[in-house]
Parts: C-alpha cells; structure tokens; sequence
C-alpha cells in the first residue's frame, strides 16, 4: 500500500495536494466556506486552541490567522500542560481540539476539562469516530485519509487547511475581512495544491542537500510570524526521524542566546517567503552568516532574488500570498527531515521510541 514508495512518510508526503484538493472540495463551495452553521463566532470572546506535538504547531500557525483574520483574542497551549493549569475559561468562547487520531489522552482530558465551561467544544480530527471526535460538542474532519507514517505529514496540512477555513469564517462573522479580502484569501487556499505540486519538485535538490545535513549534530530552524510554528515543526519533524538534536527559534530570539551556538558546523535552515516580516528575517540571518554559520533559506523568488548570496543555500518555492504561506513550507520542512533521514539510514516510518498514537499521560 506504498503505491510505489520507499516509505509511507514519503507516500504521504507526496500526496498532500491531491488530499488537500478534496479537503478544499469539501471546505469552499462557490462563494464561501461549507461550516457548521452553528459555528458562529460573530459574538465569540476567546479562543482556546490545544494540542500535542505536531498538532500543536498547527494551532500555533492558527493563532496567527484567527486573530489577523478575525481578530479574535486565541490562546493555545499543549494538552498536558492546559489540563493540569485549570485556566479558567469564558463562557462566551470555543475551545479547539485538534488531534490526527482524536485518542491522544492529554487533549481528550483537556476536552473533558473544557466541556460546560465554553460556549461550544469543537474537535479537529482525521478519525471521525474517535473519543475526541465523540466528546466534543461539534467535530470537523480534516479529510487527510489514513496517515501511516509515525512522523506527521499530510495530517499537518489539514489541519492547517480546517484551521485556515475556520479562521475565515471567523474573518468574516465578525466584519473583520470584507468579501473582497475574503474572496482572496478562498483564492490564495484553492491554488494550495497546485503550488504544493511545485514545491515538491525540490526534492532531488532537497536530497543532495540532506546528505551534508546528516553530518551535523544540531540543525538550527528560524522564522517569523506565521512561519515561526513551522520552524517548530521542522526541528521536530527532523529530531523525531533523523534523530539529530534540532531546535525551532522566532527569528527575532536568535540573539538572545541561541546565536551562541552558531559556528561552520551548523546549519541553520531559515523559512522565509518574501512577506512584510522578510526584511527583518534576513537581518537576523546575516547574523548568522557573519558567524560562519551555513545557512539554507528557504524562501521565493522575490526572496533569492533578494537575499540567496552568501547563503551556503537556497531552496526556491512558488509565491504564495499572505498569510498562507505555512500550509506550503511545511513541504520542504518535511522533505528536510525525511531525506536527512535517509541519508542517516534510519527507520523513517518506524521512529525509535515513538507511537502513532498516544493514549497513554
Ligand atoms: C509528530 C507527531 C506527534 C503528534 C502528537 C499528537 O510528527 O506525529 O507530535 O502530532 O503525538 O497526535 P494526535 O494529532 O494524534 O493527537
């Protein structure tokens, strides 16, 4: 059931734009979004969004779009920490749950904590008839279809694609985006899968690349905005399948500590499309680069045209209009960490240590 592929990591990474066309199919009709009328957050105070892991980092992306898009206060936080603060919670909020396989035991007992507290309880899952699917008050599908690999991938981009949709709705319950912006924003997420086709012609580059990253014993990931999550994602992605130690930083972090590590044996991967933030982004990478520290920029046209010299290398994406950008950069961060992976000659499917799912505290 690999169709053809080495790994089913490399199968599912392979296949989110044609998953994430018919997650789009289901989410955009014609002229607007296909959610749950009841899902209204014209007179929503707050958010809540919580997770593990992967998942977390697509909430992480989202806090970024429900409060630009909608302007709607968000939280997020991990389950295993939320559950244990007692936060208090507003009635006149939603609280999110989002989760591949819906039986992870720290978001479940974040849910049950949540439910009467919140105006509405509402699950993100791949697996429909999952606890938390079950529990919450209101369930929406990312559509992924069955993710096998341990290490996250297509899982991801649904998420931030159910996420994404939800966040426009909100934009637009609450008179914050006009149709026009609106309208935009359905047209940047419907040319998704057709940019995501493109991003992944990068990987034979990605795979040259890769070997030389297998040298190292830490691999630094920076970004900014919406792409600092992704950074998250990245190093995880990485440690969990190569197992070489990696960390994600906000670009702006750097000199507060984490330039101390910086010498010709790391490479620090920086995800930056050409957007209002790139500028700073690359002021924080010459840093970088002034210290002898190998950068790989991952970024647009507009952005090697700009900034690729000096760099040890760059990877080119398509453009991809803001703030959307996350859902496409989570490709090459994939690609990274698999093809590291196989350069290293480990289990990619079969991570050590690691389950698919964990419904254990
Ligand atoms: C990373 C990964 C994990 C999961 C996490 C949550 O690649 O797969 O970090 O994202 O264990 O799992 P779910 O989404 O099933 O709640």
């Amino acid at each position: 059931e690999k169709a053809g592929y080495k790994h089913f990591m490399a199968k599912e990474i392979a296949e989110q734009p044609v998953v994430l066309g018919d997650a789009l199919r289901h989410y955009l009709t014609l002229d607007g979004v296909n959610l749950p009328p009841e899902l209204d957050f014209s007179s929503i105070e707050r958010l809540t969004l919580v997770a593990c892991g992967t998942a977390f980092y697509a909430c992480s992306v989202a806090k970024y779009w429900f409060e630009t898009l909608a302007g709607i206060p968000c939280e997020i936080d991990v389950a295993s920490e939320f559950r244990y603060r007692e936060p208090p919670m507003p009635i006149q909020s939603y609280a999110l749950f989002v989760s591949q396989s819906g039986e992870t035991a720290d978001t479940l007992a974040a849910l049950r904590y949540c439910a009467g507290k919140v105006a509405k309880t509402v699950a993100v899952v791949n697996v429909p008839s999952s606890s938390i699917a079950r529990e919450a008050d209101l369930a929406l599908p990312i559509l992924a279809g069955v993710e096998v690999g341990v290490a996250s991938t297509k899982a991801f981009t649904c998420q931030l694609l159910a996420l994404a949709v939800m966040a426009l709705k909100a934009g637009r319950d609450r008179g914050h985006l006009t149709k026009v912006q609106f309208d935009g924003h359905l047209d940047t997420l419907r040319a998704m899968p057709g940019l995501m086709n493109a991003a992944l012609t990068t990987a034979d580059d990605i795979a040259k690349l890769a070997e030389q990253l297998a040298e190292a014993q830490d691999i630094l990931f920076l970004g900014r905005g919406p792409m600092y999550p992704l950074a998250l994602e990245g190093a995880l992605k990485l440690k969990e399948i190569s197992y070489i130690h990696a960390e994600g930083y906000a670009s702006g972090e750097l000199k507060h500590g984490p330039i101390a590590l910086i010498d010709r044996t790391v490479p620090v991967i920086v995800m930056a499309p050409h957007d209002k933030l790139f500028d700073k982004t690359v002021s924080n990478m010459q840093e970088v680069m002034a210290r002898h520290g190998k950068v790989l920029l991952v970024t647009d046209g507009k952005g090697v045209a700009s900034a690729a010299e000096g760099t040890w290398a760059h990877l080119r994406m398509p453009e991809v209009a803001e703030p959307f950008a996350p859902l496409l950069y989570a490709l090459p961060a994939q690609l990274l960490a698999y093809y590291t992976a196989i350069a290293k000659g480990t289990d990619v499917d079969q991570p050590r240590n690691l389950a698919k799912s964990v419904t254990v505290e």
